[in-house]
């Protein structure tokens, strides 16, 4: 059984005629934008979405979704997205597609905000997933000592051929190997607090409703 694909198609159900929807990136969310192309093909489904990554916009342009640019909306009636690790206070982990940033931005916009998973990404507490940062080019080497000097285990994430991954926006991913993250807040703000840091991968107090996939079965979380 598809847990991904399960999850996906079920988001969907709250998506309505007249939405305008955050269209998230992962290989979860990619069975969402599907679920969602099929309903506006066959079921004339009105919605237009906003998408949180250059492959989210390219297959939900190939599915004929209408999107909108995230400065010609003033709000988002509901984002769907995947989600690495989710905590049992419904914190999250996100980044690990290194769309974190548009990611936040458009859940940032968002009423309602749904995450879907299977149900490996729960954890009692977040941080066994290594945290992703998004940080500038310039002086990269500098902020990866910062968090070097505060133990935060950090390391650039690579491409194959050893190259510095670049996300959307042209910058670099420094990820976190935490183990365990004890308070993701105070985390937060240290990160929010560091120059040449651009978003990172905790999504805190933000979702509203999480959708996991089981081998026995879906839960509806909100
Ligand atoms: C991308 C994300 C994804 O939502 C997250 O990585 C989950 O992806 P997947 O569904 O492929 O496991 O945050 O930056």
């Amino acid at each position: 059984m598809n847990l991904k694909k399960m999850v996906g198609y079920k988001a969907t159900e709250f998506v309505k005629d007249g939405m305008i929807v955050g269209l998230g990136t992962g290989s979860t969310a990619y069975y969402m934008v599907e679920a969602i192309g099929k309903r506006v093909k066959e079921e004339g489904l009105s919605i237009v979405g906003v998408t949180t990554s250059h492959r989210t916009t390219d297959q939900a342009r190939e599915l004929g979704i209408p999107l909108k640019d995230i400065d010609e909306v003033d709000h988002i009636d509901v984002t769907i997205d995947g989600a690495d690790e989710i905590s049992d206070d419904f914190q999250g982990i996100k980044g690990g597609g290194a769309a974190h940033l548009f990611e936040k931005m458009v859940a940032n916009l968002s009423e309602e905000i749904i995450w879907i998973v299977d149900d490996s990404k729960m954890a009692s507490k977040l941080g066994a997933f290594p945290l992703p940062v998004e940080v500038v080019k310039f002086g990269c080497g500098q902020v990866l000592k910062r968090l070097k000097k505060e133990n935060l285990n950090p390391e650039f994430r690579l491409n194959d051929d050893g190259s510095k991954l670049e996300t959307d926006s042209g910058n670099y991913i420094i990820d976190l190997h935490l183990g365990t993250i004890e308070d993701p807040h105070k985390l937060a703000s240290f990160l929010d607090s560091v120059t040449g840091v651009v978003e990172h991968g905790l999504f805190l107090d933000t979702v509203t409703k999480v959708i996991i996939g089981r081998e026995d079965g879906l839960e509806v979380i909100d």
